[in-house]
């Protein structure tokens, strides 16, 4: 099965609309999901500028997700991992 490719943007529009917080992944996703997961910061991911949504903003393989917080983090990468088996 291949890794979940995740960005999380880290541009100033996301980072201070909670982008902060999905940087502490290590903390809040089990063990289980993070080994399965290539998670990366990412520079602004251009969603901010052509207004497609609400900041935050993740990429995961190749999808851009908006409005991304803690908890949903977790749901989409579960969805994702599932996805792939
Ligand atoms: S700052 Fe995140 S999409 Fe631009």
């Amino acid at each position: 099965m291949d890794r979940v490719k995740v960005r999380i943007c880290l541009g100033t529009a996301c980072f201070v609309q909670g982008g902060a917080d999905l940087l502490l992944f290590e903390d809040f996703l089990a063990p289980e999901l993070l080994e399965k997961c290539d998670i990366e910061a990412s520079p602004c991911l251009n969603q901010c500028r052509i207004g497609n949504g609400i900041a935050p903003y993740v990429e995961i393989n190749g999808i851009i997700h908006d409005n991304v917080d803690q908890d949903k983090l977790i749901k989409l990468l579960q969805e994702a991992v599932n996805a792939g088996n």
